[in-house]
């Protein structure tokens, strides 16, 4: 069966030492507190990777997420990141595709079937994030624009390497806002994603892969969202700064 996962994008937030310290919380709540099958997954900025990875790796739940990989493997790329970069502080997981880096960094879906490509042939889970605007939804054309960004971003997988992906819906009005989408919403989003999969890769495979919703999450919404039959946990941006929250979200299945 399928993983749970809840994921906390720490986005651009919180100094190296206020970082340390929320990592700790969240490590010590975990570890007291979370009795269910999930895997909690911090996405740190760069810079805390390293010493965020000390204080994860004695907890079985824990992991360590980048926020964002280069697609080149190195060389003169001035500012990015690379992929053993990321392994050699200690990452097991990076977030690709959040829709603030395909908007204020243009990031395109072949350029993310690369990034995916690299990440999973060095080991590293993708969280792949994908998601409509509110003009699209508008429009009635959101699950057309979602399924579009899995085909040209992931369709070119192995069977056994799109099961190692975790997708992130995250629609873009919902981000931030304050507005989070309806169970209904979000359900019906999580369904067609998990039928678009069983198409191209039967539905066995669909089953395994974890689909988690993100947008605006926080503790009083997450246990009716994560309720869905298809919706598979969170990735939390705004809460995920809380530990107490990020711990009560991780804690409502
Ligand atoms: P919020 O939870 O702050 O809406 O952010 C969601 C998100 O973008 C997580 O990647």
């Amino acid at each position: 069966m399928r993983k749970r996962v809840v994921a906390g994008n720490w986005k651009m937030n919180k100094t190296l030492n206020e970082g340390l310290a929320l990592a700790s919380e969240v490590v010590n709540m975990v570890n007291d507190e979370l009795t269910d099958d999930v895997s909690v997954i911090l996405c740190t900025p760069f810079v805390h990777l390293s010493q965020v990875s000390r204080i994860v790796e004695g907890s079985d739940k824990v992991f360590l997420a980048a926020q964002n990989v280069s697609e080149h493997p190195s060389g003169a790329y001035t500012g990015d990141i690379s992929v053993d970069m990321i392994k050699s502080v200690g990452a097991t997981h990076v977030i690709l595709g959040h829709s603030e880096r395909r908007e204020y960094h243009n990031e395109t879906n072949s350029q993310l079937a690369a990034r995916v490509d690299l990440a999973l042939n060095n080991g590293l889970g993708p969280i792949f994030c994908c998601g409509e605007s509110l003009e699209i939804r508008e429009e009635g054309n959101h699950v057309r624009f979602v399924t579009n960004q899995l085909e040209e971003s992931l369709f070119h997988l192995s069977e056994d390497d799109i099961t190692k992906v975790v997708i992130a819906y995250e629609p873009i009005w919902a981000i931030g806002t304050g507005v989070t989408a309806s169970t209904e919403q979000a359900q019906e989003m999580h369904k067609a994603i998990r039928e678009f999969l069983a198409n191209k890769y039967g539905a066995d495979i669909a089953n395994e892969i974890s689909i988690l919703y993100g947008g605006s999450c926080k503790p009083s919404n997450a246990p009716e969202l994560f309720a869905q039959a298809d919706v598979d946990g969170g990735l939390i941006g705004g809460a995920s700064l809380k530990s107490r929250d990020f711990v009560d979200i991780a804690k409502s299945y």
